[in-house]
């Protein structure tokens, strides 16, 4: 693991207080026609033109959700950062697409510090993306196109500058004092602990506050306190603001470190094999449990099946488990070994392995995630390792998108549910961002490149008076763009969203059972069973072509294949190289 690489890796009650809901105004649209919308919110799916296969199961168990990170997304009002009119602005392309619910990273209100999860206002909307009526607006088009909305929620900390903290900071005697995590220095001057901030591994978890004369916790930026989860009135408002986006109409969240809202009381040294990891990858205490049951209950209280999917940051897939407890933890937690797995048949093998007999037993349903906003792209990190394993740069080049389409292929097969990361659906790599429009402490700027929409000179994003975007575009966007893909059949875009029409086609693959199959080395198969619905999955993850006739497949019906929009019926039995194939039977 290098963890310099892994990204990191109002008072209660005043929220019910903002603005009503505002009636939704007229979608704009943009290069694809919407399908007919049906009336009212949560409208069953059309996307495509092919049903979602609906029975009794929670829609998010059927879901395929697509991350937006706000300000890369769209930019409807032209100051180089995105934000929610341009999100709405594009809700018919996600439609188009074939996702089922959107995830949208934070847009509250907020210093900037962590690009939004130093949250000042949990109940607001930043000015830089909008306001409260155009995320309403934004929710009820979504609703209308059958598409659900999860927002992030940060429990784990606030901003330094929300008015808890300010007041925690006034005094030692203020109300808000123990809404954070204060301890004395320790006799030589020292932090209460050796735990460690994400981002900058030499610093750690505290920051001495000279004007109150003690150290407060903070895992990641110093600008992000930690909230102190065991005083009541820190739950309390905390679930408050669960509250107001739900009473708006957000199908869930996306629970930020949520392993992190309970904490050892003792604050005990992180033991010294680890000393120096990140505090906030080894954080798991009981009590989280307890405060996630009370979060369960609180979502269950409210119809339609509302949704919380945990960021739980430990690299081990049985630890993560436990966060689902007995069905009354979170619905669905991230797992995140998959995202940093190589692209290597035999470590996906024990990713896929380590999730069944972790979550089977429990009855938990998996997650499966490639990249998103804190992480290199996986087309980046594959070709990266490949480069690293000796792969000459023309190979690398060549193999490069092939891998990206046999991983899509995968994603989206495998039993759970996939999150797809805006972008990755046009094969984005990262940006190739110069030292001086760095900007995040994380150094995750390259996955944050803005979307390219277009092939003209400002994909997509018309800035103003000398405005540049607030991050640079990333590699090939004049032909890698949505619009140019979306014109051509035989690109990735179009792979995503056949994919995605097969698997809603497929009542196997969202719901099916997954049975692993013997196939040679660097090749992964699998078969998904639903009823008399049945497919194998192969992919290669070699750039060789495999002769598996062996295996038995010869001539079967080609569902899908990652890189032939049109497939010959009859399957040849011989696996290309870089290829992932969808196979009826
Ligand atoms: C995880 C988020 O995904 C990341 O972007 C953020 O920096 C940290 N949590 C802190 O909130």
């Amino acid at each position: 693991m290098h963890w310099e690489r892994v990204a990191w890796v109002r008072v209660r009650g005043t929220c019910a207080d903002r603005g009503d809901p505002a009636g939704p105004a007229p979608l704009v649209t943009s290069r694809h026609e919407p399908p007919d919308p049906a009336p009212g919110p949560r409208a069953a799916p059309v996307h495509g033109g092919v049903p979602v296969p609906v029975d009794d199961t929670p829609w998010w168990q059927r879901a395929v959700f697509y991350q937006i990170y706000p300000r890369s997304f769209a930019d409807a009002d032209g100051d180089g950062v995105g934000d929610l009119a341009g999100i709405r602005a594009h809700l018919d392309d996600l439609a188009w697409l074939g996702v089922d619910a959107l995830w949208i990273s934070p847009f509250f209100r907020s210093p900037m510090a962590d690009f939004g999860y130093d949250v000042s206002d949990y109940c607001d909307v930043d000015p830089l993306f909008g306001d409260l009526a155009g995320f309403d607006a934004l929710v009820a088009d979504a609703h209308r196109l059958g598409l659900r909305v999860i927002i992030d929620w940060v429990p784990n900390h606030t901003s330094d500058r929300h008015p808890w903290f300010v007041d925690a900071a006034s005094s030692q005697d203020s109300a808000h004092r123990d809404w954070y995590v204060w301890r004395d220095a320790e006799p030589d001057g020292s932090p209460p602990n050796n735990w460690v901030a994400a981002f900058d591994l030499t610093e750690p978890a505290w920051t001495f506050h000279e004007p109150t004369g003690q150290w407060y916790l903070h895992m990641f930026e110093s600008a992000q306190p930690d909230l102190n989860w065991d005083e009541p009135a820190v739950e309390s408002a905390m679930l408050d603001t669960l509250r107001f986006w739900l009473d708006r109409g957000v199908d869930g969240f996306r629970a930020d470190v949520v392993h992190g809202i309970g904490k050892d009381p003792d604050l005990p040294d992180d033991p010294p094999e680890v000393a120096g990891i990140p505090h906030c990858a080894l954080n798991d205490v009981p009590v989280t449990h307890e405060r996630l049951r009370t979060i369960r209950t609180l979502l269950d209280g409210y119809p339609d099946d509302r949704v919380m999917v945990g960021e739980v940051f430990l690299m081990s897939t049985d630890a993560v488990a436990t966060y689902y407890g007995h069905d009354d933890e979170l619905q669905l937690a991230f797992n995140f070994p998959p995202l940093f797995a190589p692209w290597l048949a035999d470590r996906w093998t024990s990713c896929i392995e380590d999730a069944r007999r972790a979550l089977d037993p429990r009855g938990a349903w998996p997650t499966w995630v490639l990249a998103n906003h804190d992480n290199p792209r996986h087309r980046t990190r594959y070709d990266r390792a490949a480069a690293r394993a000796g792969e000459d740069a023309a190979t690398n080049a060549r193999r490069s998108e092939a891998r990206a389409r046999a991983a899509a292929v995968l994603l989206l097969t495998l039993r759970g549910t996939p999150f797809v990361y805006q972008g990755d659906e046009l094969g984005l790599e990262d940006a190739d961002v110069p030292e001086d429009r760095q900007v995040d402490p994380g150094g995750r700027d390259g996955c944050r490149a803005p979307y390219p929409w277009d092939g003209t000179t400002d994909h997509g994003w018309p800035t103003t008076d000398g405005v540049t975007t607030w991050l640079p575009f990333p590699p090939g966007a004049d032909s890698r763009n949505h619009d140019a893909l979306a014109d051509d059949p035989e690109s990735i875009l179009h792979l995503y969203r056949r994919t995605l029409t097969l698997r809603r086609k497929t009542p196997a693959l969202v719901l099916g059972a997954m049975e692993m199959l013997v196939s040679p080395d660097g090749t992964l198969a699998y078969r998904r069973v639903l009823d008399g619905d049945v497919c194998t999955v192969l992919v290669n993850f070699g750039g060789e072509e495999i002769d598996v006739t062996a295996l038995g497949w010869v001539g079967a019906e080609v569902l899908l294949a990652s890189d032939d929009p049109a497939p010959t019926a009859g399957w040849s039995g011989v696996l290309g190289a870089d290829q992932a194939v969808v196979l009826r039977g």
